[in-house]
């Protein structure tokens, strides 16, 4: 059977397959251009996210606008989703098996969108997306291929305004990020 945007967002916001159902405010769906080049993944909404039902609006939110104004990634040709849908309490890290509950909506979103690149927004996503493995801090702007996707990850803008001193790096990897869009489509 064929998914459509309806049933998929129909289905996440009536969805209780982990007990985050129960804390949350609005399920955090997504945001962005329904045919974008690139999708951007972060790890799960925030306060402000919850509130607003809408990714990446906090603080961190703030600078990855600012960093997509700076390499000239329109706001607008991109799609922002999270691998969970709901805010974890205390804004803790997800547990494996709230990723394993929610994966299959983020990989019905990718197979809507089609992307060209994934770009992971910190470690738990690079960890889920990429390899468990992964470790941001030697592996950040290294692309993997997988599958049709170039996917690639950078710092969590949420640890960019702990650690401003990590803000060149990410600069540095979205002028690459760019560079690899303007590539590939
Ligand atoms: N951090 C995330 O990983 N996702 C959001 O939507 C907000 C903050």
């Amino acid at each position: 059977m064929s998914d459509s945007w309806e049933k998929l967002r129909a289905d996440c916001e009536s969805c209780t397959a982990c007990e985050l159902c129960k804390t949350r405010t609005n399920c955090v769906f997504g945001v962005g251009n329904e045919n974008a080049d690139v999708l951007f993944v972060g790890e799960a909404p925030g306060d402000n996210e919850d509130k607003t039902g809408i990714p990446f609006v906090g603080r961190a939110g703030k600078l990855l606008d600012q960093y997509l104004f700076a390499v000239d990634i329109p706001r607008e040709n991109v799609y922002i989703a999270n691998i969970l849908k709901c805010r974890p309490p205390k804004n803790r890290d997800p547990l494996p098996a709230e990723e394993d509950a929610c994966i299959e909506f983020l990989r019905r979103q990718v197979r809507l969108i089609n992307p060209k690149v994934i770009v992971c927004l910190g470690r738990i996503s690079a960890m889920r997306l990429i390899k468990p493995d992964f470790k941001i801090t030697k592996e950040h702007g290294v692309w993997f291929k997988k599958g049709n996707f170039y996917v690639t990850a950078v710092y969590h803008p949420a640890l960019l305004l702990r650690d401003p001193h990590k803000k060149e790096e990410m600069l540095a990897d979205m002028k690459a990020i760019k560079e690899k869009i303007d590539s590939v489509i």
